[in-house]
């Protein structure tokens, strides 16, 4: 069967900073909070003319670049975000149309913080069933200090914003799948439960006719989110028959430090197996995965070969793994 693989990655974070010293100036909070309850020190904002687009064009700049291909040689284009530029078209064709990447078909996927999971998924699908992509193009980008309320001090110091990208390649058409046979993605799985009102926003389109802003129910997302992430690395783990032993790296989704603490603990894996950025971005939702991902690769702390998993749990809720050999 076809196969496919990850080629590169790269990210985006905007230029402007806001710590949580400044965050304290606007709502009763305070650095110590945050920092013991989440682990986030500062997030990254998006300027005034920015766009999601514009994140997402620069971490796929990033990722075109390390993988050494011509735009028009991208066959496929998924951008997950939940915060896009326009609610048509897609965030994904706008990409496109300032890529030029002429070839590609495009579209989005909104899983939430989840969302980068789905497109990996969907991408990995779309490859082992047509034989036409040779290269996927796949982006997280939100900017999420879009939708949050800024005088809500239980969300606003949760969230930044920031894109990450990854080139995935299609085996078939380079025969690499003979030099390594265990690289590429091994197995995904995804799960909704319609738990919808634990973490929404209070608007949109068909209903209030704007985007609304995020609220959110912390106490009971923290204990879902730790069930779930890691009742689906269990599933993988059993479906693929390997051991937590056999796992050299994880990417969770980089909402809370105390979560992926939570996760790790009950999976029994080393804390010095997983990727955390949250203190440096925040929760940036479909693209905190592939912006540690990415931080993970240019440091080293992922090597060709090794097994990983990226987990992600959102909105929805939505949730779900990617299990692959790098
Ligand atoms: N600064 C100071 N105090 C605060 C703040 C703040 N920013 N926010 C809430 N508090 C107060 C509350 O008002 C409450 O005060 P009270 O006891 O007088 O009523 C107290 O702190 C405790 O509030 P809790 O909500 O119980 O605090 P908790 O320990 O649960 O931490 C948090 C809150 C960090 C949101 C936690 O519940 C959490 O991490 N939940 C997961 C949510 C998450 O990560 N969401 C991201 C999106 S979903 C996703 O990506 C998976």
């Amino acid at each position: 069967m076809n196969k496919s693989f990850i080629l590169s990655t790269g990210s985006y974070l905007p230029k402007k900073t806001l710590s949580n010293d400044e965050i304290a100036l606007k709502v009763e909070t305070s650095d110590e909070w945050i920092r013991q309850r989440t682990g986030i020190t500062q997030r990254h904002i998006a300027d005034e003319g920015e766009l999601t687009s514009d994140l997402a064009v620069n971490a796929a700049k990033n990722a075109i670049e390390k993988a050494k291909i011509l735009m028009d040689e991208i066959d496929l284009i998924i951008v997950a975000t939940t915060t896009p530029d326009k609610t048509l078209p897609s965030c994904a064709t706008i990409v496109q149309s300032k890529l030029k990447c002429v070839n590609a078909f495009a579209f989005d996927v909104q899983a939430a913080c989840s969302g980068f999971i789905y497109a990996v998924t969907v991408a990995d699908s779309l490859i082992k069933s047509n034989n036409r992509i040779k290269y996927a193009l796949v982006i997280g980008a939100e900017i999420m200090s879009r939708i949050v309320d800024w005088e809500d001090r239980s969300t606003c110091v949760l969230f930044g914003d920031g894109a990450g990208a990854m080139v995935i390649k299609s085996a078939t058409h380079f025969n690499e799948i003979t030099e390594n046979p265990t690289r590429g993605i091994i197995s995904t799985n995804l799960y909704s439960d319609g738990n919808v009102d634990i973490l929404c926003t209070n608007g949109g389109i068909s209903s209030t006719g704007d985007p609304g802003k995020i609220c959110m129910n912390g106490r009971e997302v923290f204990k879902h989110a730790v069930d779930k992430l890691t009742a689906s690395v269990r599933e993988t783990l059993k479906c693929n028959d390997l051991k937590i032993a056999d796992i050299d790296w994880l990417v969770p989704h980089q909402a809370n430090i105390r979560i992926i603490e939570a996760v790790v603990k009950k999976l029994n894996l080393s804390m010095k197996k997983v990727i955390n950025t949250v203190d440096k971005h925040a929760n940036t939702s479909a693209a905190s995965i592939p912006i540690a991902l990415d931080n993970a690769t240019q440091e080293s702390k992922i090597k060709p070969g090794s097994f990983g998993l990226l987990i992600a749990i959102g909105a929805g809720l939505t949730w779900g793994s990617v299990l692959l050999c790098y």
